[in-house]
């Protein structure tokens, strides 16, 4: 098959959270059988040489009243073909060293995007069979394909959405659309009906592929609830059938305690448990060592995440104080996109600067988050939704045993003792309210396992499971040929 993902992120190049590894994920696996490429906007923080880009296209378009000019690059990226998109620069969306601005202007830099990939696939004259999207950012394209340029629906046999978080909708104006001079009248797949006014959402616009896929079974459900829909209740019961589940997978070449260069005392899913717990043992003095922490065998609780409020940072600071009220030490490492909460995690890293249980580390720290994956025991996940979640399964993998709250994709990767029956399937602990007495009694729970036998069945479950995109990638396909037999 020729599949085409067009996205805003991918790993390494261009990441601002787990839809840049979905995508890298995804398109490594698939690769490995079919013919694969990955559509980006070339932003001005992608840095690859110019030996590395090679010119594939060259050709103008036409905005409202000016015409402006397209050049897209190609790249290898992991092993997959990557084309970049860039606009000339008068009107170059893309040249902010950031992915995202967080304004109202995103939805216009992705409009025009979406926009200019239409164009540059017409041009290109290839027969695609999966048109591959990825949340709010890509969505137009499935009006463009199947509304607006007849010459696409020709090419484009199929269009898939992945659905990664629907809780970001695309807010769009009517006038940034018809600033890419988009008919108007097809307009109805964006509106959504507020009872006093109307708005339209890029995303909806997306919710027409032939086949909508959420990044985990258990969202895949949620989003078919009022609580959850953000909206989009109705048209998603409507096309019921058209939306699938697939967990996500994990890169485990990236992810992998044995080869992780941060990962001073390596140790493998191979290994023994009591030497697993014995090169843990010396990776948790190695950090509290590098953070100035007294040296102590008591459990550590880490939280590692983007401190916004999807991941509940309120809590997360909660667990790390009571954790502190039982002997245990507690990290945080994470930022802030929001000034103010940015602001409430320097003043607790400057509260707790020397003390001898807690640290707060509002920074992005790749290398030191990796450290704390292998040094930790519990890796505390309160999100008050999660799509997927791909942070609980990096810590399994690293023998670190996850509490998190019983939602979405944690549902899917999470099994409790006090609930889940099968003995081959616990892994970690889960709050099936998220309040901080549930956060407390499932907290003190997990300390007196730990105290008990260090958690081992949950820890050795964790470590040994399958994580790879291998399986995910399989059931990504079922759907393609689904897809693709039905058009026949
Ligand atoms: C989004 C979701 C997260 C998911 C990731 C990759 O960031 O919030 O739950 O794991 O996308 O699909």
């Amino acid at each position: 098959m020729h599949i085409v993902h067009v996205a805003a992120e991918m790993a390494p190049i261009a990441k601002a959270g787990g839809l840049g590894d979905a995508v890298t994920g995804l398109t490594k696996e698939l690769q490995k059988h079919h013919q694969v490429s990955v559509i980006l906007p070339k932003y001005s923080l992608i840095s690859l040489s110019p030996t590395q880009l090679t010119l594939d296209m060259e050709f103008s378009c036409e905005k409202k009243r000016l015409s402006y000019n397209v050049r897209v690059f190609r790249a290898e990226v992991e092993g997959v073909f990557v084309y970049l998109v860039e606009t000339s620069p008068l009107i170059d969306h893309f040249y902010e060293k950031k992915i995202y601005l967080g304004t109202q202007r995103d939805s216009e830099r992705f409009i025009y995007f979406c926009k200019t990939v239409a164009e540059y696939l017409i041009r290109k004259n290839q027969v695609i069979d999966v048109l591959h999207l990825h949340d709010w950012h890509t969505s137009l394209l499935v009006p463009l394909v199947k509304e607006v340029y007849l010459s696409l629906k020709v090419l484009v046999r199929s269009v898939v959405l992945t659905v990664h978080n629907l809780a970001y909708i695309g807010r769009c104006f009517l006038r940034e659309l018809e600033e890419i001079h988009y008919p108007l009248n097809h307009i109805e797949s964006f509106a959504c009906r507020g009872i006093f006014f109307k708005k339209y959402s890029l995303l909806r616009a997306g919710l027409f592929a032939d086949a909508i896929v959420a990044v985990s079974p258990g969202y895949r459900e949620e989003m078919l609830t009022k609580r959850y829909a953000c909206g989009f209740l109705r048209l998603l019961e409507k096309r019921r059938d058209k939306v699938h589940g697939i967990l996500n997978g994990i890169d485990k070449d990236l992810w992998d305690p044995q080869k992780d260069p941060h990962v001073p005392f390596p140790f493998s899913p191979k290994q023994s448990l009591a030497e697993v717990f014995r090169a843990k043992n010396k990776d948790k003095e190695a950090l509290q060592k590098k953070l100035g922490l007294p040296l102590s065998h008591e459990p550590l609780v880490i939280c590692v995440a983007r401190l916004v409020p999807q991941k509940s940072p309120k809590l997360m600071k909660e667990g790390l104080l009571l954790a502190k009220e039982a002997s245990c030490q507690g990290i945080l490492l994470g930022t802030s996109p929001l000034k103010k909460e940015q602001a409430v995690f320097e003043k607790l890293a400057d509260t707790y600067k020397g003390d001898s249980h807690l640290r707060f580390l509002p920074t992005f720290d790749e290398p030191l988050s990796r450290l704390l994956y292998a040094a930790a025991d519990f890796f505390l996940m309160p999100s008050s939704f999660e799509p997927c979640g791909l942070s609980q399964m990096i810590a399994m993998r690293y023998g670190t045993v996850p509490i998190v709250h019983h939602v979405g994709g944690l549902k899917d990767t999470v099994f409790d003792p006090r609930y889940e029956n099968a003995s081959h399937k616990v892994n970690g602990f889960s709050l099936h309210k998220l309040s901080t007495t549930e956060l407390k009694k499932t907290l003190s729970f997990a300390i007196a396992s730990w105290r008990k036998d260090r958690c081992a069945l949950l820890v050795s479950n964790g470590i040994q499971h399958d994580y790879s995109w291998k399986v995910p990638a399989e059931k990504y396909v079922q759907i393609y040929q689904k897809v693709l037999s039905s058009k026949k």
